[in-house]
């Protein structure tokens, strides 16, 4: 039927992995490790749970209760030390200086929250950094360590339902997360001019005390300073011009819509900015770093061409700016941190950017409560890839689909992508298993349901947290069918579906 050749797509049997990039990071650790590309084959015992038999998604104040302790996790099966339970954050107010030379990071973290039962003590999570300091409402309170959950004891009982006020002051040498859920080094990296700050899954750690889970979102104020010279990028706006003093300069950035903690940034170096608007009208920050400066332009107008076609397939951008930064940091890998994606060490080819963009819609607005629903994200982001080929002629979507599903042998058949592994979270099967799953549902239903359907999905979760069963309980109301058996193949088999019609 395509008039169109196959598609130009990276070999799915060079790419064990998902990971978009001009590199992928889990394929470099599977090529240490045993030096073969099925090293990143699932291993485990192929488990098929039921959609029906899912656990209910984790959140705020989910985690298992201790009297009147909160949780020191937030209840996510796969990850049960990630965020804490008892109470729920509305905002961050982060005040940040940061030295390249020494390394050093100091921090005054401000965390606004609810409680959701009783408090005589509870957890915020972080990773390394000495802490100095810290108050609830104003009052001095008593805090410990234990691994990466610092454990705060408020002078006085919060109540459920009261909002408080805890405040942190720590500083130290951010130390990133290595070799956890198989991705090699996240979090804060620092860099020869600043650092590279890249945190999914639970990096946000690494450099603020947090609830460290997407299931617990808020909003954010960045107050960043570093060296004169530099540029501290973070995820929103910037309110004001940077202001120098003594040599340093100080970048106030605001996030006013709710974020997962991982979609947080504070990318710090000597970078070439421009700014501008897109056709339609949506603000634009693109940075990049010297040594990319050939690709500055590229970054800014792509980026600003494709979300706004983006935001004729998906619905309205749900965010105030569009951005991306490219750092000269080699991590191979992007990451789609809210409002500006950052790509570390390559210039994106406009597929990856695509992919990134559409991040901001599944992954940054609408968020998953647990780790294992991930191909909500990856499956919807790589078929945003598909999308875009077949928009710029290059591909089309079903010539990409009929490539893969060609491919018998491929490993991604024995892992089910509706069940994400903590030990391979990121692994092809949840980006391209998940992205045919959506073509599987797009024939099934036809594109006069498939695309309101994307629409529908977005607008009535926007800012919000969602689950698999959420996707297919709409998909089955958008269409009028049945869809069970077909998501049950394709997202929770450890075999590959019958072929689609
Ligand atoms: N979500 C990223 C992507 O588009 C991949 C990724 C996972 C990542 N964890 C990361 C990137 C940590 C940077 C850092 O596909
Ligand atoms: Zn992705």
């Amino acid at each position: 039927m395509s008039t169109h050749p196959l598609p130009p797509f990276p070999a799915p049997t060079t790419t064990p992995t998902g990971v978009r990039a001009g590199r992928s990071l889990s394929a470099l650790i599977c090529a240490v490790a045993v030096g073969a590309v099925t090293a990143c084959a699932p291993s485990e015992g192929a488990v098929a749970p039921s959609p029906a038999a899912a656990v209910a998604p984790a959140s705020p104040g989910a985690g298992a209760s201790r009297g009147t302790m909160g949780a020191p996790g937030i209840g996510d099966p796969d990850f049960p030390s990630d965020g804490n339970g008892g109470y729920d954050v509305q905002h961050y107010d982060l005040r940040l200086s940061y030295d390249p030379a020494s390394r050093k990071l100091a921090g005054s973290a401000t965390i606004e929250a609810k409680a959701v039962q009783d408090l005589t003590s509870f957890d915020l999570d972080l990773h390394g950094l000495a802490v100095s300091r810290v108050t609830v409402d104003g009052g001095a309170a008593g805090f410990t360590r234990n691994k990466d959950e610092l454990v705060i004891e408020p002078g006085r009982r919060i109540s459920n339902g009261d909002r408080f006020a805890v405040a942190v002051d720590y500083s130290g040498v951010p130390e990133p997360m290595r070799d956890s859920a198989n991705l090699g080094k996240y979090g804060f990296i620092s860099t020869p001019d600043g650092a590279f700050v890249t945190c999914e899954p639970n990096g946000a750690k690494t450099w603020f005390p947090s609830n460290d889970h997407p299931s617990d979102k808020a909003t954010y104020d960045f107050q960043i300073t570093v060296p004169e010279g530099l540029t501290a990028i973070a995820n929103g706006e910037m309110t004001g011009t940077p202001q120098t003093k003594a040599g340093k300069t100080t970048f106030v950035w605001r996030e006013k819509h709710p974020m997962a903690s991982y979609l947080a940034t504070m990318t710090t170096g000597k970078f070439q900015v421009r700014t501008g608007t897109s056709d339609k009208g949506l603000p634009i920050y693109a940075a990049v770093a010297d040594s990319f400066h050939g690709s500055l332009d590229q970054l800014f107008t792509e980026t600003g061409k494709i979300t706004d076609y983006w935001s004729t397939v998906f619905g309205p951008y749900p965010f105030s700016s569009t951005g991306g930064v490219i750092d000269d940091y080699a991590a191979g890998y992007a990451l789609e941190n809210q409002t500006k994606p950052i790509y570390g060490g390559f210039s994106p080819e406009p597929t990856i950017i695509a992919h990134e963009l559409a991040h901001q819609w599944f992954g940054d607005s609408l968020s998953i409560g647990r780790w294992r629903d991930l191909w909500l994200n990856e499956g919807f982001a790589t078929y945003a890839e598909w999308l875009w080929a077949e928009h710029a002629g290059q591909y089309t979507a079903d010539s990409a689909f009929r490539r893969y599903y060609a491919n018998a042998a491929d490993p991604m058949w024995n892992y089910p992508p509706g069940t994400a592994r903590a030990s391979d979270l990121f692994g092809s099967a949840v980006y391209n298993r998940g992205a045919m799953t959506l073509h599987a549902l797009r024939r099934e239903i036809g594109d006069d349901k498939f695309f309101p359907l994307i629409r529908e999905w977005t607008n009535a979760h926007r800012y919000g947290t969602v689950t698999t069963q959420e996707f297919i309980a709409l998909a089955e109301r958008v269409s009028g069918k049945n869809l069970k058996e077909l998501f049950d193949a394709w997202l929770f088999q450890p075999r590959r579906p019958a072929p689609i019609t």
